[in-house]
């Protein structure tokens, strides 16, 4: 037996363990193991916000992912900073700016694609005009264009720096919400990122990287934003993502023969609610046509079943909610606050905001209206567990985002 397959069925033991003595715990027990910790969480999150150990210097050039992590983290879970650590947070990020346009990690620090990203969502989620209106467009579309590499159609993450499919996502996202998605920007961005889709079918962080679940979700979500998602072997990357979702454990793994990571519940989760969507346009763009639509509509002497029957489908997922959600209920909570990539790891920020964002996604991609709540089957452990939901594309609090793209709408 190989040593990786040796740590697969280890871990394999473990989390039955954990799911068996949650299936044989008396009622009460089973109540609170399933329970989503809200108020832990929330704690172990504000504390970040305010004071951080000294061992928290190796992130000195990503604080803009501190904040977002932690306020999305806060979003999702129904709560806003105080006013005071708001406005200390729109303050902070404004020193992030680089004066050449974009967030660096930190002040005085270069811009980053990535930190871009991160300060822009932060911002979103903090919402209201103080907030967004510190969001410099114009700059942000100097610096987006001037990370573009024409040549090859991906975009480097700072001046001088390394292209991947992280480079595409973050600029294309932050372009799609403050409304500057210019062509430019969108030139040969497919090419690119098929260049890096393997023969696996997920995609890699360039061409000839191993297919990885963060590049996966970054590559798709880029490519539907920009509308040039037909440049994929989507078939090959439903497979691909398909089968990343462990049969024990219920969470995904990032890579091929990797261990579950509670991270990746947002990464591969992520990648089936947008599958979905790309599914369910090429579905009513091929009503008229020869499709699969129609195929269903002969198989039936009622048309109006055969219509249904379609739609129906579109709405079953390609991969299984339910488990994920228990996966992330069940083995990434830690007791007093935080989420974790697998039992016997210690809690993080990057973890609590993935583990939540996939649990979000998790409970609400069988919802059709992101205004409407999910069926209660749909929510592992009770119906208090339901987050607020997050964008599929942008994974930014979806309300605030709506109110985001009304602001920017209203000033282009
Ligand atoms: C490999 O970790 C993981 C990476 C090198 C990063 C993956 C990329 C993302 C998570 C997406 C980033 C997204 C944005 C928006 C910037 P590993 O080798 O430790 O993990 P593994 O064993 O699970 O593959
Ligand atoms: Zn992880």
């Amino acid at each position: 037996m190989s040593a990786t397959t040796r740590e697969q069925r280890a871990l394999e033991a473990k989390v039955s363990d954990v799911f068996r003595s949650f299936a044989s715990a008396g009622y009460r027990n089973r109540a609170f193991l399933s329970e989503l910790w809200r108020e832990e969480h929330l704690d172990y999150l504000l504390k970040g916000m305010t004071r951080l150990p000294a061992s928290f210097t190796v992130l000195d050039s990503s604080r803009p992912w501190l904040c977002y992590w932690i306020v999305h983290s806060m979003a999702l879970l129904g709560r806003q900073l105080d006013p005071a650590l708001q406005a200390d947070t729109i303050e902070f990020l404004k020193h992030c700016k680089d004066p050449l346009g974009g967030y660096g990690g930190g002040p005085g620090q270069i811009a980053h694609l990535a930190t871009t990203y991160a300060a822009v969502g932060t911002l979103v989620s903090i919402g209201g005009a103080q907030a967004l209106s510190s969001i410099d467009r114009e700059k942000i579309l100097e610096f987006l264009l001037r990370m573009k590499d024409p040549s090859s159609g991906g975009f480097r993450l700072h001046d001088g720096g390394e292209m991947d499919v992280r480079g595409c996502y973050t600029a294309i996202s932050v372009a799609y919400l403050l409304n500057i998605l210019v062509p430019p920007l969108l030139e040969k961005l497919g090419e690119y990122v098929a260049s890096c889709q393997t023969y696996e079918g997920g995609i890699g962080g360039e061409p000839g990287a191993e297919a990885h679940g963060g590049y996966t979700y970054c590559g798709l979500a880029a490519l539907i934003m920009a509308d040039q998602v037909d440049s994929l072997d989507l078939p090959g990357l439903l497979n691909w993502a398909a089968f990343r979702q462990g049969k024990v454990e219920g969470g995904f793994q990032g890579r091929t023969n990797k261990l579950v990571d509670g991270c990746y519940s947002f990464w591969q989760g992520g990648v089936f609610p947008l599958l979905q969507q790309v599914v369910t346009k090429l579905i009513s763009q091929q009503t008229s046509g020869s499709s699969i639509m129609h195929e269903e509509i002969e198989d039936d002497s009622d048309t109006e079943i055969g219509v249904r029957k379609a739609r129906n489908q579109q709405h079953r997922p390609f991969h299984n909610p339910t488990a994920l959600q228990g996966y992330i209920l069940l083995c990434c909570q830690v007791l007093n606050g935080g989420l974790i990539d697998k039992p016997g790891k210690s809690k993080d920020y990057y973890h609590t905001c993935y583990c939540l964002s996939g649990l979000s996604t998790a409970q609400h991609c069988l919802s059709t209206n992101p205004e409407d709540h999910p069926p209660s089957g749909h929510v592992f452990g009770p119906y208090s567990n339901l987050l607020d939901s997050t964008h599929p594309l942008l994974n930014f609090h979806m309300k605030r985002y709506m109110e985001a793209v009304d602001y920017f709408v209203s000033k282009a």
